[in-house]
């Protein structure tokens, strides 16, 4: 990767920015942060219908003037949604939103609705054929999910015939799942890193504060690269033009191997104590 204009290239051959802007949050005053991000050079924008963002961003699209195509836009069906109805309808209500009539990649939130669901393989079965038709529907560019593990992911490998494009997990320095992304790697889907800075929990970790003084670079644009040198996408968010600009700039430098190799063996720092399978921790 040389830019933000460069891509990685999807298991369906669909090509997908190297970085996106995530916009969890990013919406809270108005469309006008999402708007400096397309300003700044943003042209993918992570979304989920439990943003709650989605008009927000379809008004910044419009206001930009940008074209369609020229985007690539993602959003997500939220647990409660699960099944064939729910995402059907979550699905409708998110291109309604949106004022789109397609969506670059839609994925799966969470594997599952909750922990006291027992069914939730069925249920998950049930919300992964609605993909794969929205799919050959042509309604969706790509079907993905987010928050799996390989034993999720098996789930659907045991009943359906298409394979994830994409798997969006927590990944920065100091939670890196290694597991879930050698998997994930091995089954050609591409791993996408939310909080790729930790949510800024990680930024300064002494060994991210270490290696940032060695490139002279900021520790945000240190984790950035690190997810891309992993083959990771990431979707760092940002609330001013000055921090979005900056973690766009991270392709005038490499981190050597032996400092990737410290990096991705540091001890656990950061994790956000969400487990899909776990009551969520509060730290
Ligand atoms: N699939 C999922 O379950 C899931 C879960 C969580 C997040 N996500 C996606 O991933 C995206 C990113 O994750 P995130 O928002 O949790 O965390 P993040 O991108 O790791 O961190 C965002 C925080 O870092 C700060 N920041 C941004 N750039 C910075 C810089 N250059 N220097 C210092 N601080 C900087 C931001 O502050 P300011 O905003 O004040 O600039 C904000 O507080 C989300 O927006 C969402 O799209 C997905």
């Amino acid at each position: 990767m040389k830019s933000i204009g460069d891509c990685f290239e999807l298991n369906n051959g669909v090509r997908i920015p190297c970085i996106g802007f995530g916009t969890y949050k990013a919406a809270g005053n108005g469309a006008g942060v999402i708007e400096e991000a397309l300003r700044s050079g943003y042209r993918y924008l992570d979304t989920a219908a439990f943003y709650d963002n989605e008009e927000e961003i379809s008004e910044a699209v419009r206001a930009s003037g940008i074209k369609r195509e020229e985007l690539f836009l993602v959003s997500k069906v939220w647990k409660d949604d699960m099944g064939a109805k729910g995402t059907r309808a979550a699905f409708e209500e998110s291109l309604r939103k949106l004022k789109t009539d397609y969506l670059d990649l839609y994925l799966i939130h969470w594997p599952r609705p909750d922990l006291e669901t027992g069914d939730w393989k069925e249920i998950l079965t049930e919300t992964w054929k609605v993909m794969e038709e929205l799919y050959r529907e042509g309604r969706i560019r790509a079907a993905g999910v987010s928050n799996f593990m390989p034993h999720h992911l098996e789930v659907l490998f045991d009943a359906a015939e298409l394979c994830p494009a994409v798997n969006q997990i927590e990944f920065h320095p100091g939670y890196t799942q290694e597991f879930t992304v050698n998997y994930c790697k091995e089954k050609g889907i591409l791993v996408q890193a939310w909080s790729p800075l930790g949510r800024r929990r990680v930024l300064e970790h002494p060994l991210v504060l270490e290696l940032s003084e060695k490139y002279h670079v900021s520790p945000a644009q240190l984790c950035i690269r690190y997810a891309l040198e992993r083959g990771v996408l990431p979707l760092p968010k940002a609330s001013s033009p000055e921090r979005m600009k900056e973690n766009q700039d991270v392709f005038g430098f490499e981190i050597s191997r032996e400092d990737m190799y410290r990096i991705s063996s540091m001890p656990p720092a950061g994790w956000s104590g969400e487990h899909p399978d776990f009551e969520r921790v509060r730290f």
